[in-house]
C-alpha cells in the first residue's frame, strides 16, 4: 500500500494551512486525514495539524476494524447525558443538545431515549407512537393469540424486524428512537438487548447519536451503545448532586468506556454561579465543569403547562448558557 498527499497553498495566502497525517495499522489497514485550514484564519494551519492529529490518535486506540460498517459507526459521534441521581435536568439539556445540532445543521441526528420512563419526545414536543418495549409487548400477544396475527409467509423474526423499525419516530431534522419498557418479570433486559440491537443497526446512519440516559451508568456498562464518544454528567448545584456525578465519573474512568471528552454540567444554580463549596467538591472528584446553567423560571413555566422545553426562547438564560457550553465541545 502507498500513501501520496499533495496540496497547494493557493494564489492568496502565505502559508499553507492544509496538513496531511496518516497511520499504517497493519497491510490492509490505513487512515489518512487530510484538514485544510479554516478559511484562512490566524493560526490555520495549528488548527488543522491538531485535528489530524487527534482522529488519528484515537484511530490508533481502535482495535482492528472488521467490516465496513464499523468504520461509518465509528465515524459518528454518540454523546450520551446522564446524572448520578434523577431530576437534575438530564433530559432538557439533551433535548437542547439535539435543537443545537439540528440548528447547526449538523445532521443527521439520532435522539435516542434510554430512559424506561421515557419523556424527551415531550421536551421536543413530538408525539411517539410506539416503543421498543410496547412493540416487544404486541409481538409476544401475536405469538399468544389464537388467530394469526403475524402475516403468512413471515417468520417471526422478520416480522419481529418489521415492527420494531415502527420504533424510529421521523422529525423534521432528527430521528427518535425511544427504548421504553415492557411489564413483567426479567423484560427491563429484554428491552436492553433490543436497545442493543436497535442502535447498533442505525448508528452508521448518523452523524451525531445523541442518548438521554436513565440516571446512572447501566447502560453503558451493559454495552448498550456501540461506543461513546462524549459523557456529559449533569447535576443540580447541591453537594451531594455532584458527589453522585463524581462518583460515576470515578466509575466511568474504571470502565475504560474510551471517551474523548466527560464534562460536567451543573444545572440549576441560583443566578448561574456555583457556591464556593459545590466547587470544592467538583475539585475533590477531579472533575472538569464544563458550565453552569442558571435555574430559569421559563424553563420550569413550560414544562408546567406541557410546552415542548426546546421551545424556550433563544435569549432565554437557560438557553445561552447551554449553547456556550455545546459550542465548546466543537461538535
Ligand atoms: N435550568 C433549569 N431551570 C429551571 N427548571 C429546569 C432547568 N432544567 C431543568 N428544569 C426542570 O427540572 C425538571 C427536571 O428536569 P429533567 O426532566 O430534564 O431532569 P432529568 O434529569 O431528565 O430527570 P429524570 O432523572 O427523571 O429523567 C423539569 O421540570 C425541568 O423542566
Ligand atoms: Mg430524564
Amino acid at each position: 500500500m502507498e500513501i501520496v498527499a499533495q496540496t497547494d497553498i493557493g494564489n492568496v495566502r502565505e502559508v499553507n494551512q492544509d496538513y496531511v497525517l496518516y497511520h499504517k495499522k497493519n497491510e490492509h489497514e490505513c487512515l489518512a486525514v487530510l484538514c485544510d485550514g479554516m478559511g484562512g484564519h490566524n493560526a490555520g494551519e495549528i488548527a488543522s495539524s491538531l485535528a489530524c492529529q487527534d482522529i488519528i490518535k484515537f484511530y490508533q486506540l481502535h482495535d482492528e476494524f472488521k467490516s465496513e460498517e464499523e468504520i461509518q459507526t465509528w465515524m459518528s459521534e454518540v454523546i450520551v447525558i446522564t446524572s448520578g441521581k434523577g431530576g437534575v435536568g438530564k433530559t432538557t439539556i439533551c433535548g437542547m443538545l439535539i435543537e443545537y445540532l439540528c440548528e447547526k445543521k449538523q445532521g443527521p441526528v439520532l435522539a435516542v431515549d434510554a430512559d424506561a420512563n421515557s419523556n424527551l419526545n415531550e421536551v421536543l414536543g413530538v408525539e411517539v407512537e410506539e416503543t421498543l418495549g410496547d412493540i416487544r409487548e404486541d409481538i409476544a400477544r401475536a405469538e399468544m393469540a389464537s388467530q394469526q396475527v403475524i402475516p403468512t409467509g413471515m417468520t417471526k423474526a422478520d416480522y419481529a424486524e418489521m415492527r420494531f423499525s415502527d420504533a424510529l419516530t421521523e422529525a423534521d431534522d432528527y430521528d427518535l428512537l425511544v427504548m421504553g419498557r415492557t411489564q413483567g418479570k426479567g423484560c427491563y433486559c429484554f428491552v436492553n438487548g433490543l436497545l442493543t440491537s436497535q442502535v447498533s443497526k442505525y448508528a452508521k446512519n448518523y452523524r451525531y447519536i445523541v442518548v438521554d440516559n436513565e440516571a446512572g451508568l447501566e447502560h453503558l456498562s451493559r454495552g448498550v451503545l456501540p461506543q461513546v464518544d462524549t459523557i456529559l454528567l449533569v447535576s443540580d448545584c447541591s453537594r451531594r448532586g455532584v458527589q453522585a456525578a463524581g462518583r460515576l465519573s470515578e466509575m466511568i474512568v474504571d470502565l475504560k468506556l474510551g471517551a474523548k471528552e466527560v464534562g460536567l454540567i451543573i444545572n440549576r444554580a441560583p443566578n448561574g454561579e456555583l457556591n464556593p463549596g459545590v466547587q470544592a467538591e467538583i475539585d475533590k472528584y477531579g472533575m472538569k465543569l464544563i458550565g453552569v446553567v442558571p435555574h430559569d423560571d421559563t424553563v420550569y413555566q413550560y414544562d408546567a403547562e406541557g410546552k415542548p422545553s426546546v421551545t424556550v426562547p433563544k435569549d432565554s438564560p437557560v438557553k445561552q448558557a447551554v449553547r456556550k457550553i455545546f459550542d465548546q465541545l466543537t461538535l
